[in-house]
């Protein structure tokens, strides 16, 4: 009998934490980001891929927020362009080079940033390729640098920084996943799949760290569209009204909107949300013809990639 009213009582619990953390999600919602957002001016963020693209956008909106960038690329040229452009911000920047798709290089870098700064507030797991062939025309070491940058890395990146977070219990990991993380696509096999793993990732480390009350160590997954940043170019939507190719701008802005918010999972844009409940209840047939209706099957079909495709 005991047992029994022990377990009525923690169904009612539930059920009340399920409502005021459901409408305090709906609120928030409609609450500017000036009002939630978290003051982050003197921390140190470390972002991978800062090169080019949403991780050269997500530095230097940092460095307007006061922080200190640390920006990891294989590309020095690109890097230190990053970091002039958070110089003229008035933030500290310092670059290095660094092989994301080799454990060895991020642990031996990590260990340098360590000694030369300290520890890293918020770490952005960005960086990320693409080879945007059909499955059995990709190289075994393409698939296997793809899931090296794309899902490995974070592991890396996060048994490197992490632990400093967890025992100040402060800090923000950050995994730029994807929407084809969430959905696979036609011609994206390699990609998809690293994606998933990267969204599997972060979602069992927030599950950690709430698990080992670690309330300030936060973790934010993002998942976009594609975005016209020359990864994907040539990529095509049907839909640009409902599924619009999303500016860089847009979605580095998001981004780090997120990160101040605490937000846990990002997809964007806001239509996905619809259509990611909706892969959860429908038959896969219907999927199917779903994604060739609002041309997902085919968004790659005319794919080029910032070099062109890679066999
Ligand atoms: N562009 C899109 O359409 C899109 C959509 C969804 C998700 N994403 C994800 O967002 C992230 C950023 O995308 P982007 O469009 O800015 O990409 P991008 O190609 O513009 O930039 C990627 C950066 O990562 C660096 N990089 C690549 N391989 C590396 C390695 N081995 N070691 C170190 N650095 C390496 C590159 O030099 C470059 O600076 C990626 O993870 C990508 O998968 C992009």
């Amino acid at each position: 009998m005991a047992d029994y009213m022990e377990l009525v009582k923690e169904t009612i619990l539930m059920i009340l934490s399920i409502i005021y953390y459901w409408l305090k999600a709906i609120v928030l919602t409609f609450v500017p980001t000036s009002l939630q957002a978290k003051d982050i001016s003197g921390e140190t963020v470390l972002i991978t891929g800062a090169g080019c693209g949403i991780g050269r956008l997500m530095s230097v909106r940092f460095a307007k927020l006061g922080c200190r960038l640390v920006l990891w690329d294989i590309d020095p040229k690109g890097n230190e362009e990053t970091a002039r452009q958070c110089k003229a911000e008035g933030a500290s920047a310092r670059t290095y080079t660094v092989d994301l798709s080799k454990r060895e290089d991020i642990y031996r870098v990590a260990g340098e940033v360590k000694q030369d700064i300290g520890d890293v507030d918020i770490l952005v797991n960005n960086a990320g390729i693409v080879s945007g062939n059909k499955f059995l025309k990709i190289s075994d070491s393409m698939i296997q640098k793809t899931f090296e940058v794309n899902t490995l890395a974070h592991f890396w990146t996060c048994k490197a920084f992490l632990p400093a977070m967890v025992e100040r219990n402060h800090g923000h990991v950050v995994n730029i996943a994807s929407s084809a993380g969430l959905l696979g696509v036609n011609g994206l096999c390699d990609y998809c799949a690293s994606k998933f793993g990267a969204v599997g990732f972060d979602e069992s480390l927030r599950f950690e760290m709430e698990m080992q009350g670690k309330d300030g160590v936060h973790t934010t997954v993002v998942c976009p569209f594609y975005i016209s940043t020359g990864m994907f170019a040539g990529c095509k939507t049907r839909v640009p009204w409902l599924l619009p190719i999303l500016k860089p701008d847009f979605a580095a802005n998001r981004i780090v909107d997120a990160v101040l918010c605490n937000q846990k999972m990002i997809i964007l844009p806001r239509s996905l949300y619809f259509f990611m409940g909706l892969k959860g209840i429908i038959p896969t047939k219907v999927l199917s013809i779903l994604c060739l209706y609002f041309g997902a099957s085919n968004s790659m079909d005319e794919f080029k990639g910032r070099d062109g495709k890679q066999d």
